[in-house]
């Protein structure tokens, strides 16, 4: 299984300071930034776009931080030069919301990005494997996509498992509902990337919680 990669979800950071919430995450040793872009169309939610990934990217230089773009648009073609330009390391666009997977990865990868794939809840993991020779990430979903704090769900577990069973290389994700409640059944099941909003952002202590993290997924990897 690839190395642990914690990447706390900046959707739950106070947006009046993205700076300092960006920061004050890298300080506590996550590896990425999970940055939730929503277009009110694809999930019925609004945050941000390119621009503000523009400014982040302004206080973070490339190679100090690595943006993890979680990309809940419909038509996901139409963003992979805007993100490019505004400093997006991976662009991960949703299975669902897209007619050319395979064509949306190599635009991707021209890019110059890392390409992710997602899959909502209800969307079975089958539905990637054929895509996973030119991924770099798939992400399982574990809330419905659009909102942060919601509850982790149990029952897409199954499909973290039977991807972990055919591709042991590959990178995990998972995201929604993470904590130190949540971890170990999502790093049994074999995810390694772990997104966390409310579990991180909102901890007493972050650097504490990274590192919780962390450990969980590293002790599944000692088994
Ligand atoms: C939900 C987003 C998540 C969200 C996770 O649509 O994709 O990244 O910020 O937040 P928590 O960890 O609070 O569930
Ligand atoms: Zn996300």
């Amino acid at each position: 299984m690839p190395e642990a990669k914690i990447a706390p979800s900046i959707l739950a950071g106070d947006f009046a300071n993205l700076e300092f919430e960006c920061k004050r995450m890298m300080k506590s040793g996550s590896d990425w930034l999970h940055i939730d872009i929503m277009d009110g169309h694809f999930v019925p939610n609004l945050t941000i776009g390119a621009p503000v990934v523009t400014c982040i990217r302004g206080t973070l230089p490339k190679g100090e931080s690595f943006f993890d773009c979680h990309m809940m648009v419909s038509e996901p073609e139409k963003w992979v030069g805007d993100f490019a330009k505004a400093g997006g390391d991976l662009y991960c666009f949703h299975y669902e919301a897209t007619s050319n997977p395979e064509a949306l990865i190599d635009q991707i990868h021209a890019a110059g990005m890392k390409a992710g794939c997602a899959i909502k809840p209800k969307t079975p993991a089958s539905a990637v494997y054929g895509l996973v020779p030119k991924l770099d990430m798939v992400l399982v979903m574990t809330v419905e996509p659009g909102f942060g704090g919601q509850k982790f769900m149990m029952d897409c577990m199954p499909k973290v498992e039977a991807l972990r069973a055919k591709f042991p290389d590959l990178d995990i994700e998972v995201d929604g509902g993470l904590s130190i409640n949540t971890i170990d059944f999502a790093a049994d099941a074999g995810a390694n990337v772990i997104v966390a909003g409310t579990g991180v952002f909102k901890a007493n202590d972050p650097q504490e919680a990274i590192s919780q993290l962390r450990e969980a997924v590293n002790k599944r990897q000692l088994k």
